[in-house]
């Protein structure tokens, strides 16, 4: 597995991590027993970067999160997320006290803005934010969805923590962080946490050089996760619910590829390697 640094931070998290999404929806034990087991798989291939939402399936999402890391809270690093509606002071604290119970965690690792919110002024959030770094409930800040402006409001309201990430959709089959949140993340070291990463699994075939999945024996979905973190700023978080897919996952890193492969996914299938 390859490791990271967290924006500024000392923190190490795994590259690829494992996104949440939709986890909990069907509520169902088999379901549930399904989850588990694919996130402690990832954690045993060295997976530590854990990734949900108080929004995710209701809190279920959670719920399940901190039931398969009971036992390993301190291997996991757990990123969850605070939703637009709760950007109030009072209710900020009073989402991230439903996440630590939902978890069973006494802090989270990094808390992020889920959605940006116009209505709410950036300086309260954080505010409060800070508040709860300072109580020892969150390790670190960040935020989703937003705009480098934004992003900036961000960090001015900030007195003694550095945003640590920031959570946007990032893969082959939708570039356009590319214009302006990368290159602000790599120029500012935030992180740029990737979401859907595998484009919800339909993995556009026709983006792949030809030749690149056989020379280096990778599925589509390892093309893809090592394409999206080819810049040292990304972090990935793929969701996988079966095993098989989270251990192919996991292993996407096992080589990374020159620079002109890495170019050549810009010419699509008809490029040669
Ligand atoms: N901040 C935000 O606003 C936001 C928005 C969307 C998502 N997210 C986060 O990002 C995470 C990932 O995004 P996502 O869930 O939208 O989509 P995604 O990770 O791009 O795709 C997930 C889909 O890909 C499939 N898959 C996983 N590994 C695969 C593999 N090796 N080969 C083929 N298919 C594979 C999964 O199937 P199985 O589950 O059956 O294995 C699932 O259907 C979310 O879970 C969530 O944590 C954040």
């Amino acid at each position: 597995m390859e490791y990271r640094r967290l924006g500024r931070t000392g923190e190490k998290v795994s590259t690829i991590g494992m996104g949440t999404w939709r986890i909990g929806v069907y509520d169902s034990p088999e379901e549930k027993r399904q989850q588990v087991n694919a996130l402690r798989r990832g954690v045993e291939l060295g997976i530590n970067l854990i990734d949900t939402a108080e929004m995710y399936a209701n809190g279920r999402s959670e719920e399940i999160v901190g039931e398969a890391v009971k036992d390993i809270r301190k291997q996991v690093f757990i990123a969850t997320k605070v939703s637009p509606e709760n950007l109030h002071h009072d209710s900020l604290l009073s989402s991230c006290k439903g996440s630590l119970h939902r978890l069973g965690t006494s802090y989270i690792d990094l808390y992020q803005v889920h959605w940006p919110n116009s209505r709410i002024l950036i300086q309260e959030t954080m505010d409060a934010m800070e508040e709860l770094v300072r109580e020892g409930k969150v390790r670190y800040i960040g935020v989703s969805n937003f705009s480098v402006a934004q992003t900036n409001a961000a960090r001015e309201a900030l007195s003694s923590n550095e945003l640590a990430s920031n959570q946007v959709e990032y893969s082959l089959a939708n570039r356009s962080v590319e214009a302006d949140i990368l290159p602000y993340c790599e120029k500012e070291k935030i992180s740029l946490i990737a979401y859907t990463p595998l484009a919800r699994g339909r993995v556009p075939s026709s983006m792949f050089p030809a030749g690149l999945a056989v020379k280096y024996n990778m599925t589509p979905a390892q093309l893809m996760l090592n394409w999206v973190t080819q810049s040292e700023a990304v972090l990935a978080i793929p969701k996988a619910a079966r095993i098989d897919h989270m251990e192919e996952n996991a292993s996407s890193l096992s080589v990374r590829f020159t620079e002109s492969e890495y170019h050549a996914f810009n010419a699509g299938r008809n490029q040669t390697i």
